[in-house]
């Protein structure tokens, strides 16, 4: 293994060496695929066929001569491949692979091998071959569970740009898309047994513009779902291309859409709209037994359309001030014998989680209602700090890290008046690479007899500054790429001036054929910022606690 990364590959494999004879893979030529890979043919298609342009005979019997062999291995695991390309053999391309996942990772090696026309959607001239490098590549990922969530509820994108944000995922080697399907601001998915919850959860007024903080409002109303149906072909399409989506439906916090569709969920509220701000909400859903099955009617229908084994129930931020003041609330948290009205927030979801498991699912939550006041089977994400994941650990969670202050890519990119909107700390693209899931306190952790495993990492593209497929580019590239890197490379891997060396070099020019309108290493472009738009820049003070930045941020 040569000291940096042949070939610009990202993420960084296990080990890549340049090997035998540099190969043109023709023009047309027969793939043969064993039925075990089979699920690895959309992504062969796709980088080969309809990128590339190339005419592909799949096969799957096991008779005559082949350019591109997917071979199984069953001494591999599921995720590893070894892809071998040599001019002076055949096949051309051979790759090994435990599994349909390691088959798809080893094309998706491939598609950057072949340079950046592979990321084009078609080929722009007359197919003449695929020139490929000769090389050996042994690879596999370090953690298992490699996530990133999209926010889809703050501002809704449209499918096909899901299909695309999923895409470009599992072109990073990304297997999870959490999708945070709902929120006070917006209630994305149609349930046929409540109509209401799109018709009227889906839209809002307006939306306040800038952080949380801001005087402003845009005036326009904003809003959209998805169908069943576009929610069946989300999860079809991210499966084709190995990506797991986790479906949120957030509660019993973040809910005013769902209360403003159906006011009775919060009986000890007034009425109220679609929210149109950011923020904290004072608003929670009530905690009586009409909810509770509204909301089973609810997964219901999630799991009839997401095949995740995961389910996520949020639990994250629930006000109880609320519950506090409300005698009918007291007095089931009294009746159900909880210490206080707090309380009712890990009830309420281990309620829930209860119906999932009774179903084969799990159910993930934010570390709030983690510990121990959650069955172990629920999965924990440890989002604020590494705090809640560690006592999750320790309680017997299995654990997904992902903490505000090092992996919110919608927190600012950089310190300065430039970056649109600037909310939260500073994450640069360096400083995406150098997070590190397992914390030497997190390892000791998951060490520990009887505790839970970390089950991977997660970034977060949460959207309430990012109200266009542009702007979720800009916040997501290239800091999800080196994110990518942290939990795919093996840790001795990791190297700042190997990666900035191929971004630079090799991987921004295939975002580029790709279209994506990623934050420029330098800065944003000009019509990039947004100098009217009022941010929340936050920095940590010498005692590790937030305070407002004064770095010359708005
Ligand atoms: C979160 O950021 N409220 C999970």
């Amino acid at each position: 293994m040569t000291a940096s990364t042949p070939l610009g590959l990202v993420p960084a494999p296990r080990d890549a060496v340049l090997a035998g004879d540099d190969a043109v893979l023709p023009a047309a030529f027969v793939a043969r695929i064993d039925p075990e890979l089979a699920g690895a043919r959309a992504v062969l298609l796709d980088v080969l066929a309809v990128r590339l342009g190339c005419s592909v005979a799949v096969v799957t019997d096991d008779g005559g001569s082949a350019a591109v062999r997917l071979a199984h291995r069953p001494s591999m695991p599921e995720e590893d491949y070894r892809l071998t390309v040599d001019g002076a053999r055949e096949p051309v391309v051979l790759i090994e692979a435990g599994g349909a996942a390691g088959a798809r990772h080893a094309l998706r090696t491939l598609q950057q091998l072949a340079g950046p026309a592979a990321f084009r959607t078609v080929p722009t001239g007359p197919v003449a071959g695929v020139p490929l490098p000769g090389v050996l590549v042994d690879d596999g990922p370090r953690f298992g569970h490699r996530a990133v969530l999209l926010d889809v509820a703050r501002h809704f994108m449209p499918k096909d740009g899901v299909l695309r944000f999923i895409d470009l995922a599992s072109a990073h080697k990304l297997n999870v898309l959490h999708l945070h399907l709902t929120d006070d601001q917006g209630w994305r998915m149609e349930v046929r047994a409540f109509p209401r919850l799109t018709q009227v959860g889906a839209w809002r007024t307006e939306s306040q513009v800038g952080s949380s903080r801001s005087p402003l409002r845009d005036g326009t109303p904003h809003g959209g779902y998805y169908t069943q149906d576009d929610l069946r072909e989300i999860v079809a399409y991210a499966r084709s291309r190995g990506v797991v989506v986790v479906p949120e439906i957030d509660v019993p916090g973040h809910s005013q859409a769902a209360i403003a569709a159906y006011p009775h969920l919060a009986p000890h509220l007034p009425p109220q709209q679609v929210w149109t701000r950011w923020g904290l909400n004072p608003h929670a859903l009530g905690v009586s037994d009409e909810v509770l099955a509204f909301f089973r009617t609810v997964l219901d229908e999630v799991m009839e359309i997401f095949d995740a084994p995961m389910i996520c129930l949020g639990g994250d931020e629930v006000p109880t001030q609320e519950w506090a003041t409300d005698p009918e609330t007291v007095a089931r948290a009294a009746q159900l014998g909880l210490d206080d009205v707090d309380e009712l927030v890990p009830w309420f979801v281990a309620q829930l989680a209860e119906h999932l498991r009774a179903h084969g699912r799990r159910a993930t939550v934010w570390d709030e209602v983690g510990g121990a006041r959650v069955p172990t089977d629920v999965v924990v994400n440890s989002w604020r700090g590494y705090r809640g994941g560690i006592d999750a650990l320790r309680d017997g969670h299995d654990v997904v890290v992902c903490p505000e202050h090092e992996v919110y890519l919608d927190h600012r990119a950089a310190a300065g008046l430039d970056e649109p909107a600037p909310v939260g700390t500073v994450h640069t693209v360096e400083d995406v690479y150098r997070f590190e899931p397992l914390t030497e306190q997190v390892a000791e952790a998951a060490a520990e007899p009887g505790a839970g495993a970390v089950l991977g990492a997660q970034a977060h593209v949460w959207t309430e500054q990012l109200d266009s497929g542009r702007r979720v580019d800009y916040a997501a590239y290239p800091r999800l790429t080196a994110f990518a890197e942290v939990v795919w490379s093996p840790l001795e891997r990791r190297d700042w001036a190997d990666f900035d060396h191929r971004l630079r070099g090799a991987h921004l020019a295939r975002l580029d054929a790709a279209g994506v309108e990623y934050r420029p290493l330098d800065g944003p472009h000009p019509w990039q910022r947004r100098p009217a738009v009022p941010g929340w820049p936050l920095r940590f003070d010498e005692l590790g606690r937030l305070v407002h930045a004064e770095d010359g941020a708005r």
